[in-house]
C-alpha cells in the first residue's frame, strides 16, 4: 500500500512516498531552520509563510522521487498535531484538498506517534514488540512500553522541558546556534564530559519521568560564575551539559530494560536519537539490542514517518483511521498511562 505522508508540525515542510510502513520511495523535507539561526527559536508566523511557499514544490517532488502520480497512491497521512497551528494548518490543508479531490482516504496522524513508528522505515528485519521506546524531541520526551504499534503504556514523561529543549536553551546559553542539539553535539567534540558535575534529577527514585529544567538553570549559574569561557573550557562545558543530558535518559532507559524484562528491543527516536554520544552510551548501557531510525533525516522532523505510522494505523484499525475527526485517530490518546 502506497501511502503520501505530509508533515507541517513545525519549520520543516516535509513529504514522503511509503510502501507498506516500511519501504521508503521518496523522502522531501525542506526546512526554514536557516531563517531562525540566531533565533534562538521558531517564529511561528514566519514558519507558517515558509509552509506556504514548500508545499506545493515539496509534494511535488515527493511524487516524483518515487517515480508515482496521485493516482498510484492509495491514501494520504498528515500529522494533524501536535505542532504550530499556523504551521499544521497548511500540512491539513493541503493533505484534505488532494485526498477530496482525488477521492483517496485521509489518515490523521498525531505527530508523536510518526516518532515512534520512525525505527520502521527501511528497517531490516523490522522491528518486535514488546520494546522499551525513548522519544526525545525539542518539544516532549516520553518512555513508552510499547506492545503493538496502537497499543502500550507511557512509563514516563517529562515533568518540565523536553530533552530537546535542554539542548536548545543549553545551546542558546553557550552562545551556540539553534538547533542545540547538533550544535552542542559539535561544540563537545574533544571535550571531557566529566570536567564539570550538572545534576542529573530523579535518579534513583522509583518512577520513569525525566526532568531538565534544573540542568539549564545549573548551565545558567555555572556560566555567571566563571565569566569569559576559553574555547577549551567551552568545549568541556558542552560536553559535560551534553553528558548530563544523555546520562538522564539512559538511566531512565536501562531501569525500564531491567523491570520489563520480556522487553526484545530498545527503539530511541526522535531529533535527540541522533545524537551520536547518546547512542554510544545506551550501547554500552544496555543488554539487549537498541535501535535508532535508519538514517538521521528519520530522527528529525519528516513525512516517511508519518506515512509509515498511517499505514499501520490503517491496518490495525481500518475504520477508525479513515475517520475525519483527527482525535479519533490520535493514538496516543489510546495508550493507558501508568
Ligand atoms: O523531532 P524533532 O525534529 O522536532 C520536534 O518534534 O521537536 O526534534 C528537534 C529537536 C531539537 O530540540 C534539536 O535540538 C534536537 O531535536 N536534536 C538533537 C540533535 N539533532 C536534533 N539533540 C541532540 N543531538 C542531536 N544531534
Ligand atoms: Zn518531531
Amino acid at each position: 500500500m502506497n501511502i503520501l505522508g505530509i508533515e507541517t508540525s513545525c519549520d520543516e515542510t516535509a513529504a514522503a512516498v511509503v510502501t507498506d510502513g516500511v519501504q521508503v520511495r521518496s523522502s522531501v523535507i525542506a526546512t526554514s531552520r536557516a531563517a531562525f539561526l540566531h533565533m534562538g527559536g521558531v517564529i511561528p508566523e514566519d514558519a507558517a509563510r515558509r509552509q506556504l511557499s514548500c508545499i506545493v514544490p515539496v509534494i511535488r517532488s515527493a511524487l516524483d522521487q518515487a517515480s508515482m502520480r496521485i493516482e498510484d497512491i492509495e491514501a494520504l497521512a498528515v500529522t494533524f498535531g501536535p505542532g504550530l497551528f499556523g504551521s499544521l494548518i497548511v500540512g491539513t490543508s493541503a493533505a484534505r484538498t488532494l485526498a477530496s479531490i482525488f477521492e483517496k482516504p485521509l489518515i490523521h496522524v498525531h505527530h508523536t506517534l510518526g516518532h515512534l513508528t520512525s525505527t520502521w522505515l527501511q528497517a531490516d528485519p523490522v522491528p518486535v514488540f514488546p520494546c522499551i521506546t525513548l522519544s526525545a524531541s525539542g518539544g516532549h520526551t516520553d518512555l513508552w512500553l510499547r506492545t503493538s504499534h496502537t497499543r502500550g503504556t507511557l512509563l514516563g514523561r517529562t515533568r518540565d522541558d523536553a530533552a530537546g529543549e535542554a539542548f536548545d536553551k543549553g545551546a542558546s546559553l553557550l552562545g551556540l546556534p539553534y538547533p542545540g542539539g547538533p550544535s552542542v553535539a559539535k561544540a563537545a567534540e574533544n571535550g571531557n564530559p566529566r570536567a564539570y558535575d550538572f545534576p542529573i534529577p530523579l535518579k534513583g527514585e522509583p518512577c520513569f519521568d525525566f526532568s531538565f529544567s534544573g540542568l539549564k538553570t545549573a548551565l545558567r549559574y555555572a556560566l555567571r560564575d566563571m565569566g569569559e569561557l576559553s574555547p577549551a573550557a567551552l568545549t568541556d562545558m558542552a560536553a559535560s551539559y551534553q553528558y548530563a543530558i544523555c546520562a538522564q535518559l539512559t538511566d531512565r532507559i536501562v531501569r525500564a530494560v531491567d523491570q520489563y524484562s520480556e522487553c526484545k528491543e530498545v527503539h530511541v527516536v526522535g531529533g535527540v536519537s541522533a545524537n551520536t554520544f547518546l547512542r554510544s552510551m545506551l550501547k554500552s548501557a544496555l543488554s539487549i539490542p537498541m535501535r535508532a531510525p535508519a538514517t538521521l533525516s528519520y530522527c528529525t522532523d519528516n513525512a516517511a514517518m508519518i506515512a509509515a505510522a498511517g499505514y499501520f494505523l490503517w491496518k490495525e484499525d481500518h475504520e477508525r483511521a479513515l475517520t475525519s475527526q483527527p482525535t479519533q485517530a490520535a493514538i496516543p490518546l489510546e495508550f493507558a498511562v501508568s
